[in-house]
C-alpha cells in the first residue's frame, strides 16, 4: 500500500490518544514494557506544554484513516549539532508501509534544516528489537558504539548513527 496520501505534521492535543493507541498497541506485541510506554508519553506531554522548547520535536504521521505513527527526537544537550532519535513507532497494523521510513526521512530532514550534523538512536540488542535493528541499518545507519550488558545482564546499548553534511571525523 502506498504512503502517498499521508502527511507528517506536529503532534498536537488531539492526537495523544491515537499515539498512546499506538504504544500500548506496541507494548501487547512485546516491543515496548509499562516504563517505556509511560517514558514516551511524559515526552509526548513535554512536547505539547513547551513545543520546541521542550527538546522533543514530535511529528505524527497521518492518512485519511488517522494517526498511523509518530516520531520523536531532539538536540542533544551539551553538544553542538548532535540530535537523538528518542522515539519512532508504527502502529503494528500497518507497519512495513513505509510509514516508518517516511517519518525517519523527515526527522533526519528537520534535523539538517536547523543545523544538525549527527542523528544517534540507542536501542536494544534483545531480540525483539531485531526488525527494529535492519530498519534502521537499511536507512543508512551505522553502529557507532554497543556498550555490553548496559540494559540488563545480555542485553546490550547499541548506539547507531547517521552524519550529515561532510563529516569531519576521520
Ligand atoms: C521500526 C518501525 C518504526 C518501522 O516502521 P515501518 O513503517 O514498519 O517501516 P517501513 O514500512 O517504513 O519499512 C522500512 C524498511 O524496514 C523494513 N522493515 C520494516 N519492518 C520490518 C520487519 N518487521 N522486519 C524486517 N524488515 C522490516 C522494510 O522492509 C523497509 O525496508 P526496505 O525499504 O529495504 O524494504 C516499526 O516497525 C515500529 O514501530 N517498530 C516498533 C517500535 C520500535 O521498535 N521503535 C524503535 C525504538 S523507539
Amino acid at each position: 500500500m502506498s504512503v502517498g496520501a499521508s502527511a507528517v505534521r506536529p503532534l498536537g492535543a488531539a492526537d495523544r490518544a491515537s499515539v498512546d493507541g499506538i504504544l500500548r498497541a506496541l507494548r501487547a506485541t512485546g516491543i515496548f514494557n509499562d516504563d517505556e510506554v509511560e517514558t514516551a508519553l511524559e515526552l509526548i506531554d513535554e512536547w505539547l506544554q513547551d513545543g520546541d522548547a521542550s527538546g522533543y520535536l514530535t511529528y505524527v504521521i497521518e492518512d485519511a484513516t488517522g494517526v498511523r505513527g509518530y516520531v520523536c527526537f531532539g538536540p542533544t544537550p551539551m553538544t553542538a549539532g548532535t540530535y537523538d532519535l528518542y522515539w519512532i513507532a508504527v502502529d503494528p497494523a500497518t507497519q512495513g508501509r513505509g510509514y516508518g521510513r517516511r517519518l525517519l526521512a523527515f526527522a533526519e530532514a528537520e534535523v539538517e534544516r536547523r543545523g544538525g550534523r549527527l542523528l544517534l538512536i540507542e536501542t536494544s540488542s534483545q531480540v525483539a528489537y531485531g526488525a527494529t535493528i535492519r530498519f534502521y541499518e537499511r536507512s543508512g545507519y551505522d553502529l557507532a558504539a554497543r556498550i555490553a550488558n548496559f540494559y540488563r545482564p545480555g542485553d546490550h546499548k547499541l548506539v547507531y548513527a547517521k552524519e550529515f553534511g561532510s563529516p569531519q571525523s576521520d
